[in-house]
């Protein structure tokens, strides 16, 4: 099967645009938007690669920027043009984070890569995406680069829910016994990485790390205990993880 048709699969059967709709998943969303919001200027430009159904690409429509979004899968691109309102000044185009050549170099201020780097599978593929986001960002500009970390995935996904038989992973080599580090193909949909391996990524590009920022956290470790959250315990949670909890973006130099 073609490696993209794995995705295209995955994606057509999921429900992506309620991703970060319930109070867990809206962490992740309030987080990245705290600091998008730290850093984006009046008149910036902003593309999203990888942009889903548009929740973010949306989002700073409506607070007036412009935006392009690049996404690989047509049925979220579908979703994504359903949820266009008429004010928004903003485009989204079929695409592939490896091959941004229609875009121009240095055209965009803010450049959103939350997606691709979690679902290429080797390190000159990730590194050929990081490339081409740096590429279209101007100098000063800001990368937000979004991957997914193994420990919490496992502990989580494994040793917590059971979604995930952790033996029958390391018996097939997706994971190593020793080092618990994660290895994936185009069909297991996901790459799981460690800080350390976002080092040795970006360790190649003129670029300084503004954040390292743990975007959900422990939100999908306790969804339970924070869907159940009211209003006023859930505000005191975000104050909470935006003290303890810091991340990563990327800006070019
Ligand atoms: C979990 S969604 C995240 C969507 C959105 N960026 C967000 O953070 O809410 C990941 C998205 O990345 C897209 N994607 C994965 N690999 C891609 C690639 N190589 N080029 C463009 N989009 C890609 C997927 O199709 C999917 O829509």
């Amino acid at each position: 099967m073609n490696r993209n048709q794995y995705l295209i699969n995955h994606y057509n059967n999921y429900d992506e645009d309620s991703r970060l709709v319930p109070k867990h998943g809206s962490v992740e969303f309030l987080t990245t938007m705290k600091y998008i919001e730290k850093y984006i200027k009046s008149d910036d430009r902003v593309l999203e690669i990888g942009a889903g159904t548009g929740r973010y690409s949306h989002a700073l429509a409506r607070e007036g920027y412009d935006v392009d979004a690049v996404e690989l899968v047509e049925h979220n691109i579908e979703i994504f043009k359903q949820n266009t309102q008429p004010n928004e000044n903003i485009t989204i185009t079929q695409g592939n984070a490896m091959d941004l050549s229609t875009f121009p170099d240095n055209g965009y201020d803010i450049t959103l890569l939350l997606g691709p780097l979690y679902h290429l599978y080797t390190k000159e593929d990730k590194q050929q995406a990081l490339s081409e986001a740096i590429r279209v960002t101007r100098p000063g500009g800001i990368v937000f680069a979004a991957y997914v970390i193994s420990d919490g995935c496992l502990l989580d996904e494994g040793f917590h829910r059971g979604n995930i038989n952790v033996a029958e992973y390391i018996e097939k080599g997706l994971l190593d016994a020793q080092t618990f580090a994660a290895k994936s193909e185009p069909k297991d949909l996901f790459e799981l990485v460690r800080k350390e391996n976002i080092d040795n990524l970006m360790s190649v590009f003129p670029i300084t790390r503004l954040h390292y920022v743990a975007a959900d956290g422990c939100a999908l470790f306790m969804r339970e205990a924070i869907d159940t959250m009211d209003n006023d315990t859930f505000e005191l949670y975000l104050n909470l993880r935006a003290r303890r909890f810091i991340g990563h973006f990327e800006s070019c130099d």
